[in-house]
């Protein structure tokens, strides 16, 4: 399939001042910084690397995916946010960060999820695979324009999807994180946890079913989670014939194609694999085109 998916190049290097830092669920913080270059140019799914300003320890930067993104009062985009879970060094450290303080970022990086038009948008989430949903979610139902064309004015964007759900997946409902920014965005929620606290008690796979099987007209999947997570979503869309996009959270090092510490192996098409770089060529791949 020829790649419809946009993509935003030209990446900048900033120092940011954070404008915005709050918990959002267990674990899970919300960091908005202010960027009007970047909240200008960043399209769904793209991402930035993160590095602790003036501080080497980490050394290397993370990858964080867009959140959600702010205008000024003229409606000109203005702050960026990222989502991230405290997991090791860097999301320990970016968590002790005031507003006021600065991080070190670029982007934007990476391609977005494509923008063909569909009857219904799926977006399916595991844990922190969120991150790049609620822009996304946005876009397909022309609510914002993102990348370039949001800048001056707002032009009027355009929807490209009728309906956009959203199968969401936690351990339990205090991991679940932005739901009341979703449903602000009229997106239908079909929540799993796998204690049962909200919504379905299981996996996100099975929600998902639930809601191909409701789906009427044409659909894609757009997903971001655990690898086996992807996989799962995967082998259901190519059962149902569903087209699935995934976006991979492969370790990265560079994130400008440099250092090749971010590859997966990707189909050929012609029975061949060969190892492709999540950075530049993704993170956004065609799920059939994965060699798991
Ligand atoms: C394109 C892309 C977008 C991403 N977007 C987000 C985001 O929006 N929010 C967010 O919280 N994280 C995101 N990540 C993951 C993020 O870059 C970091 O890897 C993660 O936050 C852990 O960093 P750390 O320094 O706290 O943990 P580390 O000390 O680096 O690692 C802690 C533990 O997590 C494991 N780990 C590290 N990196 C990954 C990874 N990429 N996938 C699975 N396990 C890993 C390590 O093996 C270790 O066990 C994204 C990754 C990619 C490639
Ligand atoms: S992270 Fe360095 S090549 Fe992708």
């Amino acid at each position: 399939m020829a790649d419809d998916r946009p993509c935003s190049r030209g990446f900048r290097f900033e120092r940011s001042r954070i404008v915005e830092h709050r918990i959002i669920a267990k674990d899970t913080w919300q960091l908005t910084f202010r960027s009007e270059a970047l909240a200008g140019s960043t399209l769904p799914g793209q991402f930035f690397m993160v590095r602790l300003a003036d501080c080497n320890d980490p050394l290397i930067g993370r990858a964080l995916a867009m959140f959600d993104r702010g205008l000024d009062v003229q409606g000109r985009p203005e702050t960026i946010s990222v989502a991230y879970v405290v997991k090791g060094k860097f999301t320990r450290a970016l968590s002790d960060l005031h507003v006021g303080q600065s991080i070190e970022v670029w982007g934007p990086l990476g391609n977005a999820f494509s923008t063909e038009p569909v009857d219904h948008l799926v977006m399916v989430a595991g844990g922190v695979g969120i991150t790049p949903m609620l822009c996304l979610a946005s876009a397909a139902l022309g609510l914002e324009n993102y990348g370039p064309e949001s800048n001056g004015p707002q032009a009027s964007p355009s929807p490209y999807a009728q309906q956009v759900t959203l199968c969401y997946g936690a351990r339990t409902r205090e991991y679940l994180a932005g739901l009341d920014s979703f449903e602000s965005r009229k997106v239908r929620l079909a929540i799993a946890t796998e204690d049962g606290s909200l919504g379905h008690r299981g996996r996100v796979t099975e929600v998902l079913e639930e809601v191909l099987d409701g789906s009427q007209g044409s659909v894609r999947i757009a997903c971001c989670g655990p690898e086996p997570m992807m996989q799962a979503v995967s082998r259901i869309a190519q059962r149902r014939g569903v087209r699935c996009e995934v976006s991979l959270e492969t370790p990265m090092a560079c994130g400008i194609g440099i250092c090749f510490t971010c590859v997966a192996k990707i189909d050929q098409g012609d029975g061949s694999w060969d190892y492709r770089r999540t950075c530049i060529e993704g993170p956004i791949f065609e799920a059939q085109s994965i060699v798991w």
